[in-house]
């Protein structure tokens, strides 16, 4: 049976902010000391402190944004504990994350100068939970201030001269829960009087992110947007795939079974109903849609590795995780018009990591792979397109087979960007583009699928997962018949020759 896929070259959906493809990255486990930061005397090669290795291939993913210092964390984290000279900042515990000792070694330089390797934005997230008003409102000064003034001098003498250009500011992360706790109706009154103090110094303007819901909490949505939403250019959404009934059996990141790996996708699919129920109230009170909806925190959480700390959240990551990756990022793109970020948690050995490291050892991710062939799409024109996907049925329920998006970039090229869920069936799949002026149309295609559910990387078998050429199709004017193989995600690019 054939899915049906009709793809309107001529008929745009809005534009896929790049920053989509953002990443998160806390103080938590392994993410930051030894998945960035190893200090200027690790025999891991590094510049000032942070490791080549992990920003050569996060560079080669264009990321365009990176959120930081958490998570629960930012919530407990107090920056000026993370500045000066090295040896003499304050020692604290991370009591979310393993009650280990932070030492503070990375903090507002050592993570602006991260983003300016990356060459991709800082989103940083403020302390709504534990911190004053003051201090929120310092730290932006801090950065931000090109002037004489207490904190840029402070900044100054930590050896900065020139401020730093910081757009993405988060007033406070999960103030429903880690953050403090708090009822809506008390944390939008904070979040209006934080935000006061959140000053555009110069030319920097800040683009304030009010904390939002978790996942189906529409109540929380609805009241911030009825309190605050003149105070906000946007507000966050949290959700986690998690496979299992409860968080205490959250599933097993490998060796889980047939059923496990269609729960997981189907729930991931709930990311669709999320966005759209919480547009809904957005559009009551904005239906300009000027505020954007920022999923900061999104991804697979399953049990951690065998052996590991419980509260570092390591996890691997197989080709399960990759379609995971593949259906929200095309559903990201569907509903590109109110959602202006979204960023993966997290971006280096905890939970869906995009790379994970050993030592002076580093391996790419299926998901990593993901983001890599997905990059085409980034500030692309969405297309619109409709899809009759055949069902992918498990014990009486159903979900489509195929998630399909596209888009058209600045130079005219399609991308589209296809994934079959279902782990047994290939999926026979007729492409129709509408639109175009064609004849001669060029496609290329890149797949990233595997023989087995759990199939993933290894430092001792690095791509066992990897992209390769995709040539399962044939062309017929400007119709393209494919067959995707199982468990796959796949990109087919488009040029009209001539
Ligand atoms: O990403 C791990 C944690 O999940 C974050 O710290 C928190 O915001 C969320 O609950």
């Amino acid at each position: 049976m054939t899915n049906r896929i009709t793809i309107n070259a001529d008929q745009a959906a809005g534009t896929i902010n790049r920053n989509i493809y953002g990443h998160f990255s806390e103080h938590l486990g392994r993410c930051i000391y030894e998945g960035i930061w190893v200090g200027e005397d690790s025999p891991i090669p590094n510049t000032n402190g942070i490791r080549n290795d992990v920003v050569a291939a996060l560079k080669q993913l264009q990321i365009p944004v990176l959120r930081w210092p958490g998570g629960c964390f930012a919530d407990e984290y107090h920056w000026k504990d993370g500045i000066g000279p090295r040896e003499e900042r304050k020692r604290m515990i991370n009591t979310h994350w393993g009650g280990v000792v932070e030492n503070n070694h990375f903090g507002t330089h050592e993570f602006m100068e991260l983003c300016e390797m990356l060459d991709c934005e800082p989103y940083i997230s403020g302390n709504v939970g534990s911190g004053t008003v003051q201090e929120m409102s310092e730290w932006v000064e801090y950065m931000t201030f090109d002037g004489v003034s207490p904190m840029a001098e402070l900044r100054k003498q930590n050896g900065r001269e020139k401020p730093w250009k910081l757009k993405y500011f988060g007033v406070g992360n999960e103030n429903w829960g880690c953050g403090g706790n708090m009822r809506p109706e008390y944390y939008a009154d904070e979040y209006r009087k934080f935000q006061t103090y959140v000053r555009n110094y110069g030319d920097n303007k800040v683009y304030k992110i009010a904390c939002g819901p978790n996942d189906f909490n529409y109540e929380w949505m609805e009241v911030l947007m009825r309190e605050a939403t003149r105070f906000m250019d946007a507000i966050s959404l949290h959700y986690y795939t998690v496979t299992g009934p409860t968080w205490t059996e959250k599933g097993a990141a490998t060796g889980f079974t047939e059923d496990e790996w269609y729960t997981t996708l189907r729930k991931a699919l709930v990311m669709d109903e999320l966005l759209t129920r919480h547009s809904t109230i957005m559009d009551k009170y904005d239906p300009e849609k000027r505020v954007g909806l920022i999923v900061d925190e999104w991804g697979t959480w399953f049990d951690v590795e065998p052996g590991t700390n419980p509260g570092f959240l390591y996890q691997q990551n197989t080709i399960r995780d990759a379609l995971v990756a593949g259906v929200t990022l095309n559903i990201f793109h569907d509903h590109c018009e109110r959602v202006q970020m979204a960023n993966l948690a997290q971006v280096i050995n905890v939970l869906q990591s995009v790379i994970l490291t050993e030592g002076e050892k580093m391996v790419l991710t299926p998901t990593y792979h993901v983001f890599d062939m997905y990059k085409v799409h980034q500030d692309a024109t969405g297309l619109k397109t409709t899809v009759e996907s055949q069902p992918y049925t498990r014990d009486g329920q159903s979900i489509p087979q195929v998630s399909v998006s596209a888009s058209k970039d600045a130079a005219g090229s399609i991308h589209i960007s296809l994934c079959n869920l279902d782990s047994d069936a290939a999926a026979e799949v007729e492409i129709d583009i509408r639109g175009l002026a064609a004849s001669g149309l060029k496609v290329e295609g890149t797949e990233l699928t595997a023989a087995i559910q759990d199939a993933h990387n290894t430092f001792n078998n690095p791509d066992s997962v990897a992209p390769n050429v995709y040539r399962a199709f044939s062309v017929e004017g400007s119709s393209i018949k494919a067959k995707l193989s199982p468990m796959s995600v796949t990109v087919l690019a488009l040029s009209v020759e001539g």
